[in-house]
């Protein structure tokens, strides 16, 4: 937890934007409760809502607040212990001592929030809520509000009975500019992301199975910080995004992705992503499309600075790639026509990157449009350059990944070639000779500085192919 004044801070700040958009009546806030695996009393390890956490920092389950708009009282909400629970749990502060701690004087029982949200929607007062991402939390809302369950997931004005815009919109725009000691955890989560990557690194040798590494790299997780930030994806068969299955045993001559990231003990994330020969040597096929990708990487990290938008290094990093899958024959034609005709999703189906903070996808819980794009941006319609995530006018204290990736989906490819979506630029020829090649990702988590970027963490995990090759060789 922060000091006292960071969470003071953030409700008045958050009056203050709701304020600006004409906001009235209750912002109510609903913290995360424990989630049963197989049978109650045997949980998911508790994860709090992020948003919760930001406003109101306490981070055990069965809290929540009402933020008042119009008289700017504040009070939370949550349960002392009794006899049962200091048997199972121990002694335990009080709710009065959690609200102290956090710079919030009022605090009530569980049953008292209930009974304010019921009050306020039956004096008529706008009730204002994000939309839940936990479906308990969901359910209760619904019932409080009784506004249907779908329809308090729904993003709109207030007026119109969901999810109030005004206040995702006001939270956005607050979350978005990671503070001083968001940016200082968010560091910290970057170094136990390095340690669980060299854990991975070192694992990634001929006969060992996938799975081994990956209870390796977590363990570095669970021993510096709160655990993975995400569940880990690692896998030879790296063409498949988000390939979580680890069934599979180190196999010299393939590669592997592994893309992971580790929550800092106060819930900052880091995401990184790095591919490595399996036999620790690239062939000369597999390096060329490496550095392909790992120049990528330089290139949008030295176009990342403010300004700029995030959407403009994506388009520029698509290019890049198309100039260098041109250089290698896989496409033919020119590049300026290709680049607005989507090609380069073929090889790049996703994004160049995404917002980072407490969520590793930061926020969107809250809506991907919301948090990624301004109200002046729309989405591109097609496949990988629509796929962007953060598109946005880059500002100092944005924290984003940078991660372009190159892969050879044979599904797709036949779907393309079919179709004729790539309208006669791709060499299909050439391509065959990719079918069980895999994919590439190279992902650093990069803060926008004032005049420019910085990659968050102390070290930089090894990217130049021959570092790579050199490292794995020491190892
Ligand atoms: N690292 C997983 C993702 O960005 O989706
Ligand atoms: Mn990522």
């Amino acid at each position: 937890m922060f000091q006292s004044e960071v969470y003071v801070n953030r409700r008045r700040g958050l009056l203050q934007q709701m304020a600006s958009r004409g906001a009235h009546g209750v912002a109510v806030f609903l913290g995360n409760v424990d989630a049963a695996t197989n049978y109650r009393g045997n949980d998911y390890k508790f994860r709090q809502d992020s948003n919760f956490l930001y406003y109101w920092g306490i981070d055990e389950p069965w809290f929540a607040a009402v933020l008042d708009l119009d008289s700017a009282q504040e009070c939370l909400y949550g349960n002392d212990v009794d006899i049962d629970d200091i048997i199972w749990m121990g002694p335990q502060p009080t709710v009065a001592s959690k609200g102290a701690a956090i710079g919030c004087a009022a605090t009530a029982p569980l049953a008292d929030f209930y009974k304010a949200v019921t009050a306020a929607v039956a004096a008529g007062r706008p009730v204002h809520f994000l939309p839940p991402a936990r479906y308990y939390n969901q359910m209760k809302l619904s019932q409080l509000t009784g506004i249907d369950s779908e329809a308090v997931r729904k993003v709109g004005p207030v007026a119109a009975g969901g999810a109030s815009e005004e206040l995702v919109k006001s939270v956005v725009a607050m979350r978005l500019i990671k503070e001083e000691c968001e940016i200082e955890e968010l560091d910290k989560a970057a170094e136990i992301g390095y340690w669980m990557h060299t854990e991975a690194r070192r694992g990634c040798k001929p006969g060992v199975l996938e799975q081994e590494i990956v209870g390796r790299m977590e363990g570095v997780t669970y021993s510096k910080g709160w655990g993975p930030s995400f569940t880990t994806i690692l896998s030879q068969n790296g063409e498949t995004l988000h390939n979580h299955s680890h069934h599979q045993i180190i196999t010299p001559g393939r590669l592997l992705v592994v893309d992971a990231g580790a929550e800092s003990n106060t819930h900052y994330a880091s995401d990184f992503t790095r591919t490595y020969p399996c036999s620790g040597k690239f062939t000369t096929k597999q390096r060329e499309i490496y550095d392909i990708v790992q120049q990528a990487n330089d290139n949008a990290f030295a176009l990342t600075k403010p300004g700029t938008t995030y959407w403009d290094v994506h388009y520029a990093t698509a290019r890049f790639l198309l100039e260098g899958l041109k250089a290698l024959d896989l496409v033919r034609g020119d590049v300026d026509e290709m680049l607005p005709l989507g090609i380069s999703g073929l090889f790049m189906p996703h994004g160049l990157g995404h917002n980072m903070g407490m969520d590793v996808h930061d926020m969107e819980d809250l809506g991907e449009n919301y948090v990624g794009y301004a109200e002046d941006q729309k989405r591109h319609p097609l496949l990988g350059l629509g796929n962007l995530r953060m598109a946005r006018r880059l500002e100092p204290g944005h924290v984003i990944t940078d991660e372009p990736g190159i892969y050879f989906i044979p599904a797709l490819i036949e779907q393309w070639k079919r179709e004729g979506t790539d309208k006669g630029f791709v060499n299909y020829e050439k391509l065959a000779g990719y079918y069980d090649f895999g994919g590439i990702r190279l992902e650093d988590d990069v803060l926008v500085t004032a005049d420019g970027a910085r990659r968050l963490g102390p070290h930089r995990l090894p990217i130049l192919s021959s570092d790579i090759e050199d490292v794995m060789a020491q190892e």
